[in-house]
């Protein structure tokens, strides 16, 4: 099969894929972007550079960044008659709800994009384009919810800092993002850009297999990133610690629960399908909200319980046995918090930063002509019987 492993003729594509953009060794707690160890671009990486390599297969050069850059800076605006599709959403809409309708609304103002394949310059244009305008969807359905007035995109700012300046700048007051937010922010985008095969990513392939534009094969991503078992599961951990700082329960009580087969309590940020060692993500996250919750002279006692569970989980039966380590959203919601994000929009943060990720393995679908998704069933359900008239029912 082109693109895909078929396990078994019976079962047609069992939705493995051949891949060269992210490998992920979950025995190991190994992550890498096109070869690159996630620490190392962790480190010294920006999104906007972490995005061109998981797209492009290689590190820009100068020029290759700066035009990147300048398509980025190009399509960052909404088109204004976007902006009234804003008011047209309850302020208690969800901001996933939203992500996922304006990412098919937006594909109705760039026609010319629609029909875009792998290469060329459609698809750079459509990629700088999703890249860009995911911001201004977040940031925008942000400040409707909030009542406030939208704030448009500075060109001349960064990818990270023109975000925080369209959620937090007033129109009397430009917010100017601090380097260690600004860091910040850049490095939970670069840990969530692409991590091989993960539900959502799967779901953008499933949809681009039919040959579905790239606007709504990542609309689709959305919504699946949303569920509490992916990428809500990082406002989920805030929930969780809330509730253990609130409800005066020791932290046994959580694990107990846990381990209560009755109901289908999860301890939220643990456990992961493919990692059975520690999350590299996690470790990178959990070093750095320490430095970030520093720099900024702040305290969060969610961190001190999110160490404590940690800390008890390492030393329990059953989470050893299970191999249920803290993955990417233990720590990262407590990042969130620290530069001022609100938890209703720690999902959308997610989605911003996987956006090159999904657009990638759609190009990577095109390029290798992969077949239609049709994965295959085991029947379980009645051998052939014959219609029964509704008088003898
Ligand atoms: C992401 O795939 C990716 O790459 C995803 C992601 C990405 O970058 O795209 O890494 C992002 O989605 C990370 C996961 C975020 N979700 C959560 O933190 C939610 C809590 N985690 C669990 O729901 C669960 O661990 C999953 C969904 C992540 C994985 O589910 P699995 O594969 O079904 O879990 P498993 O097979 O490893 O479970 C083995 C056992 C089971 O118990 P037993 O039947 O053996 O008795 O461990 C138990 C599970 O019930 N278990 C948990 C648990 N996770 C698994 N028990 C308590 N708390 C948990 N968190």
């Amino acid at each position: 099969e082109t693109g895909c492993i078929t396990m078994d003729p019976g079962f047609g594509n069992t939705g493995s894929c051949y891949s060269s953009i992210t490998y992920v060794d979950g025995a190991n707690g190994i992550l890498r972007y096109r070869g690159y160890p996630i620490e190392e671009i962790a480190e010294k990486a920006t999104f906007v550079e972490t995005a061109y390599l998981i797209l492009y297969g290689e590190l820009p050069n100068p020029r290759q960044l700066a035009d990147f850059r300048a398509s980025i800076a190009e399509h960052a605006p909404l088109h204004t008659s976007l902006e009234h599709h804003f008011s047209g959403f309850p302020r208690s809409a969800p901001p996933m709800a939203i992500l996922s309708a304006m990412l098919n609304i937006i594909s109705c103002f760039h026609p010319e994009v629609l029909d875009v394949h792998s290469e060329g310059p459609g698809f750079d244009k459509t990629a700088a384009l999703l890249l860009s305008k995911v911001r201004a969807i977040a940031a925008f359905s942000y400040r409707m919810a909030t009542g406030k007035p939208l704030i448009h995109p500075n060109p001349s700012l960064s990818y990270c800092s023109n975000f925080l300046h369209m959620m937090f700048s007033e129109p009397y007051r430009e917010y100017i993002a601090s380097p260690v937010v600004e860091k910040a922010l850049t490095l939970f985008l670069v840990l969530h850009a692409d991590h091989e095969q993960n539900c959502s990513t799967s779901t953008v392939r499933v949809v681009g297999s039919s040959r579905a534009n790239l606007f709504s094969s990542v609309s689709a991503g959305v919504c699946a990133l949303w569920g509490p078992l992916h990428g809500g599961a990082n406002a989920g951990v805030i929930r969780m610690l809330e509730d253990i700082k609130t409800s005066g329960r020791p932290i046994s009580h959580y694990l107990d629960l846990a381990k209560d087969k009755s109901n289908d309590y999860k301890l939220m940020g643990f456990g992961h399908r493919v990692y059975k060692n520690f999350d590299p993500r996690s470790k990178i996250l959990k070093k750095r909200v320490y430095e970030v919750l520093n720099e900024l002279q702040q305290q969060d006692p969610l961190l001190e319980i999110a160490l404590e569970l940690e800390e008890k989980t390492l030393k329990d039966d059953y989470f050893i046995e299970r191999n249920l380590y803290p993955n990417v959203d233990f720590y990262s919601g407590i990042l969130l918090r620290a530069i001022g994000i609100p938890l209703n929009m720690y999902t959308v943060m997610f989605a911003i930063g996987r956006m090159p990720g999904w657009i990638a393995n759609w190009k990577e679908l095109h390029e290798h002509g992969q077949r239609i998704s049709r994965p295959r069933q085991i029947y379980t359900g009645e051998t052939t019987r014959s219609f029964v008239p509704l008088a003898q029912r």
